[in-house]
């Protein structure tokens, strides 16, 4: 089996400058594979570092060692080494990142909002507003608010947004930080069914989700995070042992 996703021996600590130096281990030598067709969830308690984890996958954080290997373009590529026009080619067409809130863009439109990541990669406007459409409208956002910008938009509202703009690109790699955290049965369900749709096209996905529902209609593993000394995998098997 290939493997789209490898972070090996990722070692984490934040260091609080205006806090007299204080430095916060937060995770240690993390390895971390994850194949087409995957969805790894990240498991642990709140503040074990599940986000962090998430955002240095997005090459939003910098480890202090450790390497990123990436598939992007059919070759590897080490995220930790790459330059910023490489990231952000690597996060314009192969890594797709929804963070649990929406970054507002004053006065863009939610349905813009959302078919500017696939025009950026390539995708003829109308079909991307086509798309926009067909996804906002599968996640129940009411068609008199696709034109209007999302800032007024309830927390919901906002996220469900943003899971449309992280899943208008068919990415090679997703990366979902609690997306349906604020979303009602029916929405959780449609993200269900959106990530079920791009691990079947092939998609490798890293998720946090607090809802034990969803984990286990998702995740085809856990990989466990915050057990000092070192973060271990867990067959999806044991799920229900370690949620109850
Ligand atoms: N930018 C930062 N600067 C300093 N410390 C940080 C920063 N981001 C996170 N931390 C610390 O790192 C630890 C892990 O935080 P993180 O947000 O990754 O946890 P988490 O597992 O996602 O928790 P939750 O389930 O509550 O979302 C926490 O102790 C947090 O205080
Ligand atoms: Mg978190």
């Amino acid at each position: 089996m290939t493997i789209r996703l490898h972070a090996k021996g990722l070692t984490k600590t934040f260091t609080l400058h205006t806090q007299g130096g204080i430095v916060l281990p937060v995770f240690d030598n993390i390895d971390l594979t994850v194949s087409p067709g995957e969805c790894v969830c990240l498991h642990g308690p709140s503040g074990a570092g599940k986000s962090t984890l998430l955002r240095s996958l997005y090459a939003n954080y910098k480890p202090d060692e450790g390497q990123i290997l990436v598939e992007h373009m059919g070759e590897p590529l080490d995220l930790l080494a790459a330059e910023p026009w490489e990231v952000v080619e690597i996060r314009r067409s192969t890594i797709g990142y929804v963070s649990q809130f929406l970054r507002v863009i004053p006065r863009i439109g939610a349905r813009d909002v959302v078919a500017e990541p696939a025009i950026a990669n390539g995708m003829p406007a109308d079909e991307a507003v086509a798309k926009a459409q067909e996804l906002l409208s599968r996640l129940r956002i009411p068609e008199r608010l696709w034109s209007l910008a999302p800032a007024t938009f309830s927390g919901g509202e906002q996220q469900r947004v943003n899971i449309a703009r992280g899943f208008i690109v068919d990415y090679p790699v997703l990366l979902l930080d609690e997306p349906t955290a604020s979303l009602d049965a029916a929405n959780r369900a449609t993200v269900v069914d959106l990530i079920n749709e791009a691990k079947s096209r092939g998609g490798a996905i890293v998720g946090i989700f607090h809802d034990e529902e969803v984990r286990e209609a998702v995740a085809d593993r856990l990989f466990a995070i915050g057990n000092q000394p070192a973060a271990m995998a867990v067959p999806a098997a044991a799920v229900a042992e370690v949620c109850s």
